[in-house]
């Protein structure tokens, strides 16, 4: 089984990895996935629940890891470290497979009360859950919702698959297969570089339109989803360009940013290096008017109603996917109704390669949530709903599809 590799070497080589074991009948299965980890040049350091003990004895995972496996919280090693506080320091990465339902919980409400919830409360590494469980403890909505909390703190969750469980029912519970979660450890550990040779134009935030020196018109966009995209993109080798609308957020390192305020400024900053570009993604939320005669000076009060004359501001997403060559152009559309389907029709009518829709009449996607929840549409009838997650999580995925599109468009094979 291979995984790609990185910086040229095995995959994993030198990674530290703590491989969390509950107590599921799935635990056999980590013994395998303890194999594949060190084979691929991963040392690993496993944690097992006192359920999981029942299992597997610890002294199969000792043998495979070469290593001494953690099984109690208040153990202490040579130094006398308090090891659930000194060992995710030491890793690269905590990943819990297979993870039950009660593990679930206790990392969702932050409980400290076993080893490896104590674990996941210390660790600052990226951390991989592989859920494993009878179908209707699955799809219980407290399982749901502990997992979709969990996703939103930036916790990866893989599976799980569906197929025939140890009850013998048919669904959704099987611990995802071995190389799912090596795929998902290897692309946490080693940076994809599958955008390097692209120029990624993004735009992101609001933009404001003067009334006068001291009001504006404006939308609610913190810049949340379009800096995320750029974090993104260049992590993944783009030469990346962020077009920005007032925004407070730091811009990531790496990325080229303009700073714009209106969208006549937003338009003309995306068409200055349209020419470059190989990819545009418009996360920007552009006013669709501006005010026709903005005022010199700050407008006074009067005891009269005031009427404001505003003039459409172009479409610059419009005017780019009109020129759209061999690039991939990817819209959003910020809904709050019938969001499919109008985004549907911003997609034909901007002649995108990808809309983004959102409806950001949630709490919790959309305007200057640290989350988002979309459907991604393409020209072909394609529909994919995301679940909520974090905005990185989201550009992760949006960015996942320009790769395939560009393979596409080269008429090439799309590696898995
Ligand atoms: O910045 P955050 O707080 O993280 O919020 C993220 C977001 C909600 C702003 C983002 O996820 C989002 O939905 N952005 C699109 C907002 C929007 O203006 O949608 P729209 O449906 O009005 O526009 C459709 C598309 O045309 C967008 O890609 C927009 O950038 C583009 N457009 C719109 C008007 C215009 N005059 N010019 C454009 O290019």
């Amino acid at each position: 089984m291979g995984y790609g590799v990185c910086g040229g070497q095995m995959t994993l080589t030198g990674k530290k990895i703590i491989l969390g074991v509950t107590g599921s009948i799935a635990a056999y299965k980590a013994v395998e996935l303890l194999r594949e980890l060190t084979k691929a040049g991963a040392s690993v350091l496993v944690a097992m629940t006192e359920s999981a003990q029942r299992f597997v004895a610890p002294l199969t995972f000792a043998t495979l890891s070469r290593q001494e496996v953690m099984t109690d919280l208040f153990a202490r090693d040579d130094e006398a470290t308090i090891r659930h506080v000194a060992a995710p320091h030491g890793a690269d990465l905590f990943l819990v497979a297979p993870a039950t339902a009660d593990s679930i919980a206790k990392f969702a409400q932050g409980r400290a009360d076993d080893l490896l919830s104590a674990l996941f409360l210390a660790c600052t590494r990226p951390i991989v859950l592989a859920p494993a469980m009878d179908a209707a403890m699955y799809r219980h909505p407290a399982v749901q919702a502990n997992l979709t909390r969990l996703r939103t703190w930036g916790v990866r969750v893989v599976g799980p698959a569906t197929g025939e469980l140890a009850s013998g029912v048919w669904g959704p519970g099987r611990l995802a297969e071995i190389a799912d979660i090596m795929q998902t450890v290897t692309e946490l550990l080693c940076p994809k570089s599958d955008l390097s040779g692209e120029v990624v134009l993004i735009t992101a935030g609001p933009t404001r339109e003067r009334l006068d020196p001291v009001r504006f018109l404006s939308t609610r966009a913190s810049g949340k989803m379009g800096y995320a995209l750029a974090e993104e993109a260049v992590a993944r080798g783009a030469k990346t360009i962020l077009v920005s609308g007032p925004s407070d957020l730091t811009p990531p390192q790496g990325v080229e940013i303009i700073r714009v305020e209106t969208a006549l400024q937003m338009r003309a900053a995306a068409l200055d290096r349209l020419a470059e570009a190989t990819v545009v993604i418009k996360a920007a939320a552009v006013s669709d008017y501006r005010p026709a005669h903005p005022a010199e000076s700050k407008l006074t009060k009067r005891d009269a109603p005031l009427t404001l004359e505003l003039v459409p501001n172009p479409d610059i997403l419009h005017e780019i996917g009109a020129q759209k060559g061999t690039r991939i152009i990817v819209g959003f559309a910020a809904e709050t109704s019938d969001v499919v389907r109008r985004a549907e029709q911003k997609l034909k009518k901007k002649n995108l390669d990808l809309i983004v829709a959102n409806d950001v009449s949630q709490a919790e996607g959309g305007f200057e949530s640290e989350t988002n929840q979309v459907v991604l549409l393409d020209p072909e009838g394609g529909v994919d709903a995301l679940p909520l997650l974090p905005k990185r999580e989201v550009a992760r995925r949006i960015l996942d599809r320009v790769v395939s599109l560009r393979h596409e468009k080269q008429g090439g094979r799309v590696e898995g």
